[in-house]
């Protein structure tokens, strides 16, 4: 059974990939998928996915991903089912913006262990299920990162940091799963139109503001375009010439001048 994983798949962008591949044809990522297995921990709203999709073909799998249970729940449904995983989306992801000794202890703990420790975690648990494969390649991983992993960001201090974990871990990733055919991309957006921002403020009616407003993006540009790079091998897609520009002032700038520019965004 050929699949595709998917976290974060309730919401956002991890819904709009699962959208967008249920009918995918491209052999590069190992489609057509047999099933999708949609992972996050909003049950209802998986449920409501699979309906909308015709109850066919994806597979709910309501798991909290900060708790070592879920990984442990998919780790055995794998070991029993043996899929061939042919394409790994890793994108739940969190942050609570804010000042970081505002923040409560869970606050940063939940953003560390689901963007750091729970991307790790799943991409270890389903390797194994990915390599060796036939065809044009293996398999294929998808880690969405974020343009907040370039600098460091007073306001988004974990949330920034845990982003510039996603990157590094899937550069090294790359070149580690290069001769087992696989492909890592890791997808750097800026300000995306979801949910993201409703939970980082705690505010069921917030909207990006300030600078961050005149570069929002929407799912329906970006997730095609994240497929598009995918297919095609990249190693990064940096989305947007704002969030083009920010990775090259990162690259050319020193920090203590960034970190100036980024006064008064707390
Ligand atoms: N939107 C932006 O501006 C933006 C910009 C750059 C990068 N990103 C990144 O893009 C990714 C997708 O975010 P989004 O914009 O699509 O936001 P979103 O609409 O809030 O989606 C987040 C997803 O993560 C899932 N999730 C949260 N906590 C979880 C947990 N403990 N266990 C399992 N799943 C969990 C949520 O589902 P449940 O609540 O049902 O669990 C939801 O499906 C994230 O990694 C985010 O950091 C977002």
């Amino acid at each position: 059974m050929n699949i595709a994983v998917i976290t974060g798949a309730s919401s956002g962008m991890g819904k709009e990939f699962v959208k967008r591949l249920f009918d995918e044809k491209d052999a590069v990522l190992g489609a057509p998928f047999d099933e999708i297995w949609m992972i996050a921990r909003s049950k209802d709203k998986l449920s409501a996915l699979k309906e909308s999709l015709g109850n066919t073909r994806t597979r709910v799998l309501p798991l909290d991903l900060t708790d070592t249970a879920s990984i442990e729940a998919l780790s055995t449904l794998l070991s029993v089912e043996k899929p061939a995983i042919r394409l790994l989306i890793n994108c739940a992801g969190m942050g609570k913006s804010g000042k970081f000794s505002k923040q409560t202890a869970s606050d940063t703990h939940n953003a560390i262990a689901l963007n750091c420790d729970a991307l790790s975690c799943v991409t270890r648990t389903c390797l194994p299920y990915m390599t060796g494969l036939s065809g044009k390649r293996s398999g294929t991983i998808i880690n969405i990162a974020s343009s907040a992993g370039f600098l460091p960001q007073p306001g988004f201090a974990v949330y920034a940091a845990s982003k510039s974990y996603v990157i590094s871990f899937s550069r090294a990733l790359r070149e580690e799963l290069k001769k087992e055919n696989i492909s890592v991309t890791c997808v750097c957006p800026g300000p995306v139109d979801t949910d993201f921002i409703k939970v980082s403020r705690n505010d069921p009616n917030a909207t990006f503001t300030g600078i961050k407003a005149k570069f929002v993006t929407t799912t329906d540009k970006l997730i095609p375009a994240s497929i598009k790079a995918a297919k095609k091998g990249k190693g990064m897609l940096v989305f947007g010439l704002g969030q083009k520009a920010l990775h090259l002032a990162s690259k050319i700038l020193p920090t203590s001048w960034i970190l100036f520019f980024e006064r008064g965004s707390v």
